[in-house]
């Protein structure tokens, strides 16, 4: 077997065996396939696509190429949850208090943010002395007494979509729904979790545009877990707008601190919303319960205050400090204004994230620093009414604002 029959064999549309996929994964991954054979058959994978078998094959081999998480030391059944990624997603800090609240464990690998879509490992670390590197045991044990813990991935956790990604990333081949399923999938399943939820972005902010895109993204994803023993839900959220109110770091954890206090005035509706659904579909999933009693549970929990008492535990636990939860002063601050007055039909997120990026909240490369206390708070939302030069965002950052920043976030507000 060689690179060139399997590159040929994708260019004419066969289908490859899953011997075939497991050479290719376990050679790049070991670095006896060069860049540009793997690069030519990732192409051909992306114009030509891959059966259900092949994603499942490839996902398998993925998980296969490094360690997978033993949790079984945790009692009960382990939930966790993914986004495919958005623009001011701050979901995960809120369901997952919510969840461990309601005594489900919530055992939870998540990544750094790139590009316009934020990582909850960031998020994190912008919270003064919080850890988000765990040891296997204190991970472990983190969830056995708080029902919480939320680390980064560990060294060896599929090394192969490491590679993979990396490539991906410079040769045009990201947007390849059987490649994005066993990327995401291959990372969920051997982190060990019994059951996953799915939240699959759709919208100019999201890597799906369409409805179409992203029910065949969630269609492969779950068909891969439930073929590897996992229960696994997905739900298609919209990604035309950000969510909640804040983009950044720092600031989406103060609005995620200020939902779980109630302090509705200081975030969105959409955001709450999202986040029921979200939990409510991490409850059915866990506990076996009904839509209507895991709605009904997620509510008191938010309601009683248990949820953001978990939160502030988790955040202790994890060596944070709760009083820092507060939004810092920035070096910079710009007030951005309606051009023409109307009711806010559509805030483009994608525009908005690549201007949160340049304030600083976002990389451009795996190596960039970050600006913690950077970002964009939304003023206006969408039906909102705003009148010509009316405040309907602010900018902050420690660097220089630039006038193609704000031309940006005022060019992403349409009005009706
Ligand atoms: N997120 C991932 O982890 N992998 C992809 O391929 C795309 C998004």
């Amino acid at each position: 077997m060689n690179m060139a029959q399997l590159f040929e064999k994708k260019k004419h549309g066969k289908e490859l065996s899953q011997e075939e996929i497991k050479y290719f994964v376990e050679g790049y991954t070991n670095d006896s396939i060069p860049d540009y054979q793997a690069s030519s058959l990732l192409m051909a994978i992306r114009l030509m696509g891959m059966t259900d078998e092949e994603t499942f094959y490839l996902t398998k081999a993925m998980i296969e190429s490094g360690d997978v998480i033993d949790l079984t030391s945790i009692k009960g059944f382990k939930i966790d949850k993914h986004s495919t990624g958005g623009v001011g997603d701050k979901v995960t800090l809120i369901v997952t208090p919510i969840i461990a609240a309601l005594g489900i464990p919530v055992a939870k690998f998540s990544g750094k943010g790139l590009g316009i879509t934020g990582g909850t490992i960031d998020k994190m670390e912008s919270i003064r002395g919080m850890r988000t590197e765990l040891s296997s045991q204190e991970f472990i044990d983190n969830v056995n007494k708080h029902k919480i813990a939320v680390a980064g991935q560990t060294g060896n956790l599929v090394p192969a979509d490491k590679k993979i990604y990396a490539l991906r990333d410079v040769t045009g081949t990201v947007d390849s729904i059987p490649l994005i399923a066993a990327s995401i999938m291959s990372k969920k399943i051997a982190s060990g979790a019994d059951g996953i939820v799915l939240d699959v972005k759709c919208g100019s902010g999201a890597f799906m545009k369409t409805q179409e895109e992203a029910k065949k993204l969630a269609d492969a994803m779950t068909a891969i877990g439930e073929k590897l023993g996992r229960k696994v839900v997905a739900h298609i959220s919209d990604m035309d707008n950000p969510l909640g109110r804040m983009i950044g770091n720092k600031l989406e954890v103060v609005e995620a601190h200020a939902l779980l206090s109630g302090r509705m005035e200081e975030t969105h509706a959409d955001l709450l919303e999202e986040c029921v659904i979200i939990s409510s579909l991490m409850y059915q999933v866990a506990a076996g319960a009904d839509e209507q009693t895991a709605t009904a549970a997620v509510k008191r929990v938010l309601e009683d205050g248990s949820a953001l008492a978990k939160f502030e535990e988790f955040i202790v636990a994890q060596g944070g400090d709760v009083a820092d939860i507060v939004q810092n002063d920035t070096a910079h601050k710009v007030a951005v204004t309606a051009q023409q007055g109307g009711i806010v039909d559509t805030i483009n997120a994608l525009l908005v994230g690549e201007a949160s990026v340049a304030l600083g909240a976002g990389r451009l490369t795996k190596e960039s620093a970050l600006d913690y206390d950077a970002g964009i708070q939304l003023v206006a939302k969408k039906g909102d009414k705003v009148a010509a030069g009316d405040t309907i965002a602010y900018l902050y950052s420690n660097s220089e604002i630039t006038q193609d920043t704000i031309n940006k976030v005022q060019s992403a507000y349409k009005m009706a």
